[in-house]
């Protein structure tokens, strides 16, 4: 059975005893379905990196929404760029073009690989387009080029392709049968090697940071083999940026520290405020497969959303941020190791940037409830893996104070 926890990323799954409001006295028994089990406290407000429940008590936020809130809470600047969203239109409908979607899908392609975007709702969402997209691309090459392969460790969505792409049992059984045509292969050179086959296989999806698997940063010269071998098989290498991209890991994109173009980039997390978005970013040869009615979304790239994304986006491609997340990532991560050499609560840090797990003893979720009762927010990646994600505007007295409770929960 799956340790009881307070973290909100963990579903209550079919398997588990008790009801996903378990912790909570019958008063608080939500009407909303329970998918999750959520954490005893509930939000009233935020200001930096701080949310604050309804008796005023501060919690310091290293979960930032799951890497959603970047620029923290109550951002002067975001509220701006809302309320003037506001002012202009909401919604017309794919039917039509807005300038907003214009203008960010443009400042997208300016600062990336790409040449194309397709703008969604959420992660999934741009992950399941971006199989698509890659099958139209593949299938002109061949009508048995279809097969999607991830990764082991990877977490690609909830819905059915991104589910047989999410290598996670709990998640996955339950909902069998699966889409077919979508596998998971080990995270070896050799083994992807002889999987990759250039008469079936349309796309390798992967994370630069696996996050929900435990915070794995894989090797640049890894993705660097995987883009090579790709490449030559006329695979689509989609890299899925929806945790690790937009400044998290200390460039606005994870590839780039690897020196590879990949054909797609999916984003989401980020990149709206916490307003729903998702993206793919394409080169234009995948683009040139993708027909009128091939794909669509009623809400994706909307006016509103979009203009407030683009005050994000040229946040968060900021210079100085960049450097902030690079300087203090760094700082962040030994702190991290000189913990674990203090205590011996550690088996191992990982991470890159403002994107850190840490291995404990012990289970995660014992770690995430103990943190939350002493004011600090932290969330699980797995069953031993504690994740760390804090606004990527923390300054160094915040992150201090936060892993000076963690060190004091360890
Ligand atoms: C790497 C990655 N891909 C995809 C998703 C799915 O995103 P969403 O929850 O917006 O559908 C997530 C969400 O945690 C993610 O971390």
């Amino acid at each position: 059975m799956t340790a009881p926890t307070a973290n909100s990323m963990t579903p209550a799954t079919t398997h588990e005893a008790q009801p996903a409001s378990a912790g909570l006295p019958p008063a608080m028994m939500s009407p909303i379905l329970g998918t999750y089990k959520r954490a005893p406290v509930e939000f009233v407000r935020g200001s930096g990196v701080y949310l604050y429940d309804a008796e005023g008590k501060a919690y310091l936020d290293f979960v930032a929404g799951i890497a959603v809130n970047a620029l923290g809470y109550d951002d002067a600047g975001l509220k701006a760029a809302m309320h003037a969203a506001a002012e202009g239109l909401i919604h017309t409908s794919n039917l039509y073009s807005t300038s907003p979607g214009e203008q960010l899908a443009a400042a997208l392609v300016a600062k990336s690989f790409a040449d194309r975007v397709f703008f969604c709702n959420s992660g999934a969402e741009a992950n399941e387009g971006a199989f698509k997209f890659a099958r139209r691309w593949a299938r002109t090459q061949g009508d048995v080029k279809h097969e999607i392969i991830a990764l082991r460790g990877a977490f690609h969505g909830r819905l059915f392709a991104t589910l047989a792409a999410t290598d996670r049992p709990s998640y996955r059984l339950p909902f069998r049968p699966l889409t077919p045509g979508v596998s998971i292969f080990e995270r070896d050179l050799r083994e992807l090697d002889a999987a990759l086959s250039e008469d079936t296989v349309a796309a390798l999806i992967v994370e630069p940071v696996q996050g929900e698997g435990g915070v794995r940063v894989l090797d640049a010269g890894f993705l660097r083999e995987l883009r090579a071998i790709t490449k030559a098989r006329k695979i689509a290498l989609i890299l899925d940026e929806i945790q690790c991209g937009l400044g998290r890991t200390g460039t606005l994109f994870a590839y780039e520290q690897a020196g590879i173009e990949p054909d797609m980039v999916t984003l989401a997390k980020p990149i709206a405020g916490g307003l729903p978005m998702g993206a793919i970013l394409m080169t234009e040869e995948i683009a040139s497969a993708v027909k009128p009615g091939d794909h669509g979304t009623t809400f994706g790239g909307g006016p509103f959303v979009a203009s407030v994304a683009m005050h994000v986006f040229e946040r968060l491609s900021d210079p100085k941020l960049l450097e902030h997340v690079r300087t203090t990532g760094a700082w962040f991560g030994k702190q991290l190791n000189d913990i674990a050499h203090r205590t011996s609560r550690i088996r191992q840090v990982r991470g890159a940037g403002l994107m850190w797990g840490i291995d404990v003893m012990g289970t995660s979720a014992h770690v995430v409830s103990e943190a939350l009762s002493r004011g600090l927010l932290v969330c699980s990646a797995g069953d031993y893996t504690v994740r760390l994600l804090p606004p990527l505007v923390s300054t160094q007295d915040e992150l201090l104070r936060g892993l000076q409770i963690l060190e004091e929960v360890l």
